[in-house]
């Protein structure tokens, strides 16, 4: 059964899970896209770098622009990785209309996600759709004695864009109250932003290049409270045909091979090509 009908509507009340204290290193990632290449390399990543499921962090996003949303939705639960909602799951479990990605009306992203939304909309089951309902929208815990806090885009709003090159003032005014580190995902591009004692982290996205003209994405392992930027390498050439197969072809699937985002509209200028 496909995921357009509506189900229990999400309270204003945000939901949080608290993880207690994870030892060990963590990876975290996001924007898997319902890129199934890139997902099947992570878990082999992390299988072989020895780190558990439990320690495996989703920042949201696990549907989106590529060919196999239900079937990444399927192994990343199978996996057993602790998943926060992203904006696509929330509008996907909530029956919406679009992926509520914030893009403006108009923009070139705006309308190629009208694209990869309605095919998401057409294959992933309501059974995924109702685990999706319940994913939090905060995650907390502790790691190697700092407080962390795991978002999407922005603490008060799941959709906003921040980015590296984004002034301290945006961070420090999102930063909520007893927390040193923040992970967060959405923008798509990986970065550690120091400030001051605190750090903010965007675990960037494997299911999508960093539009920097290269086909590997990008993850974050965070070992003894340090964190580091790796690259995912893949098979991004089926991923690409995967969506050739299926009719997506509105420029993402050329991305996933000349690491070049089909749009830059969502970019601040400092990011661009
Ligand atoms: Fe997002």
């Amino acid at each position: 059964m496909m995921c357009s009908m509506p189900y229990r509507k999400r309270s204003k009340q945000l939901k949080t899970t608290d993880l207690g204290d994870l030892s060990g290193p963590l990876l975290v990632f996001g924007g898997v896209y319902s890129n199934l290449q890139a997902l099947q390399a992570l878990i082999a990543e992390a299988k072989g770098r020895g780190i558990a499921a439990k320690n495996m962090i989703c920042t949201g996003d696990i549907v989106a622009y590529c060919a196999d949303a239900e079937t990444c939705v399927q192994l990343v639960r199978a996996a057993g990785c602790v998943v926060l909602m992203g904006n696509c799951e929330q509008q996907l479990a909530s029956g919406a209309a679009d992926c509520g990605c914030g893009f403006e009306e108009g923009t070139a992203c705006d309308v190629l996600s009208a694209g990869w939304f309605a095919h998401a909309q057409k294959t992933v089951s309501a059974e995924s759709c109702r685990w999706m309902a319940g994913l939090p929208d905060r995650i907390i815990f502790t790691h190697a004695g700092q407080r962390y806090g795991v978002i999407h885009g922005g603490v008060t709003n799941i959709s906003k864009f921040i980015w590296s090159t984004d002034d301290d003032t945006v961070f420090d005014a999102e930063f909520p109250p007893e927390t040193d580190v923040i992970l967060a995902g959405h923008s798509g591009i990986a970065f550690i932003k120091p400030l001051g004692a605190k750090q903010w982290i965007n675990g960037g996205a494997i299911g999508m290049p960093p539009n920097d003209g290269q086909p590997e994405t990008r993850f974050v392992i965070i070992e003894n409270g340090t964190p580091t930027i790796h690259t995912l390498n893949y098979d991004h050439k089926t991923a690409s045909q995967r969506m050739v197969d299926i009719g997506l072809t509105q420029g993402y699937h050329v991305a996933l091979n000349t690491g070049i985002w089909p749009s830059e509209d969502v970019l601040p200028n400092a990011l661009r090509r």
